[in-house]
């Protein structure tokens, strides 16, 4: 006898260890599984749970995000209410349009509503055609033309790859020589394969960067939280690019006008535009932002959750997550109205020695009782598996320490104080995760 919802969660990061959590919260849950997930994304069931305790339970399927078909028949046969998608990659190769083709509910953009993350080429035309602002840009499929074209504009690029490299594929170069390299590396060495056959090549603006999300139901928008990642490695933004040390919400320097802005200006034009050729998109659009002294530009959207930015982002959200998630998926968004606790939200991305180059595994990780048990914190797992009782690093970004507060200083002040109780051998992170924020210019 069914008591309620089952649930589904495509991935293996900290962003599906918090989806899968605040899932497990909703009134409706019976059960959220997640495939694959990791070594945090299973739990008992809590009855009673009060505070930040999930109330389901939470179960790893030992299936791929990327295996279509075998999660398909995992959903048919366990009943699965809705499934709802993580990552990048099953998007890009077509599990929702596969989920629905099955009559099946899940959440997520069609393979060609995602072409927005998936085709930076694609992203870039649409925002020029419908006047949504983003840097000037050209787009290059031969590499001597891309070359000669650098060479006849030097100043400041980001050359980007416009296919999906795992966010790394966008090198910001200060001269012409690394603006070369990055298209030899590209286009010659082909280092993401085919993702650089296209390359985009960008005028880089100067601003502060935030994160906009919101949620679509392919014509109806509910904006999130602004939220601010740190994709640098080291403390100021320095050091090399990484998947993200850390994120927090909501933004001080983006208020509410702002996000209404953002929404007016480019969130709502891009949803039109995708809906009206056809493909409306229903999910959730992350536009990737600079905000300059002419206002916000696109510098990227995605079409799923951030990575980090979940997890600062859903510990904050007072609305029933599945109600949001089927309200998208049934077309009346409208309906529901987002309501968030007060305060902020701190995430600190604990990393292995190495990242963001290739790392050990099988480090064993301790303290993570301890730290999950201090007011306001929760640990999401990203890289990490069980073996017995114990918790061992399986990857380059291992934890996700995320904590609420009543204001950025109280909620780092805790997430730091966590931090401090987990160890592994060479664990590093960033030490100024929502205790500096870049003033809009
Ligand atoms: N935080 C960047 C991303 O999820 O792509």
């Amino acid at each position: 006898m069914r008591k309620g919802k089952r649930v589904l969660v495509v991935g293996s990061g900290g962003r599906e260890h918090a989806l899968a959590w605040a899932l497990a919260r909703a009134a409706e849950v019976e059960v959220v599984y997640v495939a694959p997930g990791n070594g945090g994304t299973s739990w008992p069931p809590a009855l009673g749970a009060g505070g930040l305790q999930p109330r389901a339970p939470a179960l790893r399927v030992p299936i791929g995000a990327e295996a279509i078909g075998t999660l398909l028949d995992f959903a048919r046969t366990e009943g699965i209410d809705l499934t709802v998608v993580g990552p990048e990659t099953p998007l890009a190769r077509g599990i929702v349009d596969a989920f629905q083709a099955a009559g099946l509910r899940i959440f997520g953009p069609t393979r060609a509503a995602a072409r927005i993350e998936t085709s930076k080429a694609f992203a870039k035309d649409l925002m020029r055609s419908w006047g949504i602002p983003t840097p000037d840009y050209a787009v290059f499929h031969d590499f001597e033309k891309a070359r000669a074209y650098l060479r006849a504009r030097p100043g400041p690029v980001v050359v980007k790859a416009s296919g999906l490299a795992g966010g790394k594929g966008a090198f910001v170069c200060e001269s012409l020589e690394e603006a070369e390299e990055a298209l030899f590396r590209l286009m010659r060495e082909r280092i993401f394969g085919e993702a650089g056959d296209t390359v985009v090549i960008e005028e880089r603006l100067y601003g502060s960067e935030v994160s906009l999300l919101a949620l679509s139901d392919g014509w109806t928008v509910r904006p999130l939280l602004p939220a601010r990642d740190h994709k640098r490695l080291l403390d100021g933004d320095q050091g090399p690019n990484t998947g993200g040390m850390g994120a927090y919400a909501p933004v001080p320097d983006i208020g509410p006008d702002a996000v209404e802005r953002v929404v007016r200006e480019i969130v709502e034009p891009v949803l039109e535009a995708l809906a009206r050729q056809g493909t409306p998109f229903v999910g959730v659009l992350y536009a990737g932002l600079i905000w300059t002294d002419r206002g916000p530009f696109v510098l990227e959207f995605n079409a799923r959750f951030g990575d980090p930015e979940a997890q600062a982002l859903l510990p904050l959200l007072e609305t029933d997550l599945l109600e949001v998630l089927e309200a998208c998926v049934e077309g009346r968004l409208g309906d529901v109205d987002l309501r968030w606790h007060p305060g902020a939200c701190v995430t600190v991305v604990l990393a292995a020695p190495g990242y963001p180059g290739p790392v050990p595994e099988g480090l064993p990780i301790t303290g993570l009782e301890d730290a999950a048990a201090q007011e306001g914190v929760l640990i999401f797992h990203a890289g990490t598996r069980r073996e017995g009782n114990r918790v061992l690093t399986a990857g380059g970004r291992v934890l996700a320490v995320s904590a609420i507060g009543a204001d950025l200083p109280g909620a780092a002040a805790r997430a730091y104080a966590a931090v401090e109780r987990i160890h592994f051998e060479g664990m590093h992170y960033r030490r100024d995760i929502g205790r500096s924020h870049v003033a809009l210019s």
